[in-house]
């Protein structure tokens, strides 16, 4: 029986040290500035993301080296998933108090501080990814994974799925719109990690399909998932201000089909997942937990 809660520990701890290693260190004039980024970065979080990409890689390949070679990518992708957080976290936008247990980052230290705090840190995913300084997958493997990050972060993928939904606010819109926004603004990055983890690791054609279809499964289930959390768990236990989705007439699951329907949906999707990985042993056991682990999770 694969241990989930034990390995999301450590592969937390894994993510957070290369993190801290990779991180600018806070000193001389831009002091400040680093400072509303690393607070952020480092105040909480799963780390789902460079986990799905650790998963991935590791599931095609087994160098000793492996790991070495994919955190690159997997920070690259914790560095704009915390720009996104903070970008959605701003009055502008979903307008939160609260994120990762902590004020949000322009309660703690302002507007402006947070709007460059968030273009600083997607910045910095992309120097992360193009530096020789920083030890990864040769060249080739580098542009297709900064490839990969950017159109997933980009206008059709996770920055025109937010713009998608503040649109769709308090409206009412076709499902095919509401699959539209939950695969742009969250499903493509956590698509893009099990990508950009797939060709770190030199997956062939048939696993890299196989890999991006799991990743598009686990996506979309992700965020029926934050959806339903929303609405059934406490703000205390999300770290998050709970039910702010109604509240903001936000397009989600449970808006939609109700919790019931919403539920069955995210396991329908997360059974997807575990069904394209079926050609892979048992190292796909990892990506086969954190399916069912994106479903089940309480926070
Ligand atoms: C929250 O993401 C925002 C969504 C895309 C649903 P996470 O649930 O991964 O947030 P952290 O990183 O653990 O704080
Ligand atoms: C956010 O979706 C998706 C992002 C790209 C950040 P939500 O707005 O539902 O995320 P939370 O609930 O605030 O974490
Ligand atoms: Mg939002
Ligand atoms: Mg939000
Ligand atoms: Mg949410």
């Amino acid at each position: 029986m694969f241990e989930i809660k034990k390995y999301l520990q450590e592969q937390r701890l894994l993510v957070e040290e290369a993190l801290r290693r990779h991180m600018l260190a806070a000193a001389g004039d831009f002091a400040a500035h680093i400072e509303t980024m690393s607070y952020s970065l480092f105040v909480g979080g799963k780390r789902v993301r460079p986990i799905l990409c650790l998963a991935a890689g590791r599931c095609v390949n087994t160098a000793p080296d492996i790991d070495e070679q994919l955190l690159p990518a997997a920070c690259a992708l914790e560095c704009i998933h915390t720009y996104s957080l903070i970008h959605d976290d701003l009055p502008a936008m979903d307008n939160d108090d609260l994120r990762r247990g902590q004020p949000t980052c322009h309660k703690k230290f302002g507007e402006a501080e947070a709007i460059l705090a968030g273009d600083s840190l997607l910045t910095y995913a992309f120097e992360l990814l193009a530096s020789e300084q920083f030890f990864g997958p040769a060249p080739a493997t580098r542009l297709r994974q900064i490839a990969i990050l950017a159109k997933a972060a980009g206008p059709l993928g996770m920055v025109g799925g937010q713009f998608l939904d503040i649109a769709s606010e308090k409206k009412q819109i076709p499902f095919e719109l509401l699959q539209t926004i939950h695969r742009s603004k969250t499903g493509a990055l956590l698509t893009a990690a099990v990508q950009m983890g797939a060709v770190g690791g030199g997956a062939d054609e048939a696993q890299l399909q196989a890999l991006m279809e799991y990743g598009q499964a686990v996506g979309l289930a992700f965020q029926i998932a934050d959806d339903l959390l929303d609405v059934t768990a406490s703000t205390v236990q999300l770290g998050k201000t709970a039910g702010h989705d109604a509240e903001q007439g936000k397009a989600t699951y449970p808006a939609f089909f109700g919790i019931e329907k919403s539920r069955a949906l995210a396991d329908e999707a997360a059974e997807r997942a575990v069904a394209a990985l079926s050609n892979f042993d048992q190292r796909a056991e990892p990506l086969r937990a954190l399916a069912q682990y994106i479903v089940s999770r309480t926070h």
